[in-house]
């Protein structure tokens, strides 16, 4: 049986990438700072489970809890950094960038070290990020969260290159999703708001095809494409 870890599972779009794995066989770990929403969770599960709290940003408790993780499931083929933190901040709150910062950045970080130190000492794994659609562009409204999503891109993509360089088989997806039906698709003027249990199916579809890429849903692509292609005296006026 394949073997997940999802960090960040206690909701959302982890909660239900967590259930489907496990609908497709997957024994998962479920980690993330609400214990007691993993424990519904596990309940919910088809397939055997394992549970760890675990802080991102505390990132010395938390590698070490990923690695307890691993040593408890036995063996992971596939980790997958959902943990992630942003809300519109116009009036640019310290506070809030900082954390921001601390959870998309740090914990992100941390979280991606371990797993592909793990992987490499494995000699194969998949890696998953789950960066945004944030990350193609910076935003007025939320310069710390899609500076962070870019950053876990970017990050990302530094591991795909050491990966091939080293000749690792270690896959490495960027999953990018557009809105997605949770608390933190925030704002007004939202649109082409997917569904959790949709958003989840097209990243497993992705996982399982082994994609470096992937949009969420499928079309957020076109946005991408615009966001990219748009001079800042266009973009500034939006
Ligand atoms: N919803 C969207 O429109 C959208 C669009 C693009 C990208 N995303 C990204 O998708 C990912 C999932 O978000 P979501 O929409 O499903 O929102 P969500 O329901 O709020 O899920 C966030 C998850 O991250 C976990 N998390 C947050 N801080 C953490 C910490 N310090 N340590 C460990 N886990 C932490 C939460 O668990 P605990 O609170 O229990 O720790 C929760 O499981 C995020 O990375 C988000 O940036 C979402």
């Amino acid at each position: 049986m394949k073997k997940a870890i999802i960090v960040g599972a206690s909701s959302g779009i982890g909660r239900e990438l967590a259930k489907i794995l496990s609908e497709n066989g997957y024994i998962v770990g479920l980690a993330a700072r609400r214990k007691e929403l993993l424990v519904q969770l596990k309940e919910e599960l088809p397939n055997n489970s394992f549970i760890k709290r675990i802080d991102v940003c505390n990132t010395e408790e938390a590698i070490q809890a990923v690695q307890d993780l691993i040593n408890e499931m036995g063996q992971v083929d596939l980790i997958v950094i959902n943990a992630g933190y942003g809300l519109i901040n116009p009036k640019l709150d310290l506070i809030q960038e900082i954390k921001t910062i601390d959870v998309n950045v740090i914990g992100f970080t941390a979280m991606a070290n371990v797993a592909f130190k793990y992987f490499k000492k494995m000699g194969i794994g998949h890696i998953v990020g789950i960066s945004s659609l944030a990350a193609i562009r910076g935003a007025s409204g939320s310069p710390a969260y899609n500076a962070s999503k870019a950053y876990i891109s970017n990050y990302l993509q530094g591991l795909r290159q050491k990966a091939s360089q080293q000749g690792l088989p270690i896959l490495i997806t960027d999953i990018k999703p557009g809105f997605v039906d949770t608390p933190m698709a925030q704002g007004s003027g939202l649109f082409w708001v997917a569904p959790v249990p949709k958003a989840a199916e097209q990243i497993y579809k992705a996982i399982a095809a082994k994609k470096t890429h992937a949009y969420i849903t499928k079309r957020w692509r076109i946005i991408a494409w615009i966001f990219k292609i748009i001079p800042d005296w266009v973009y500034h006026k939006l």
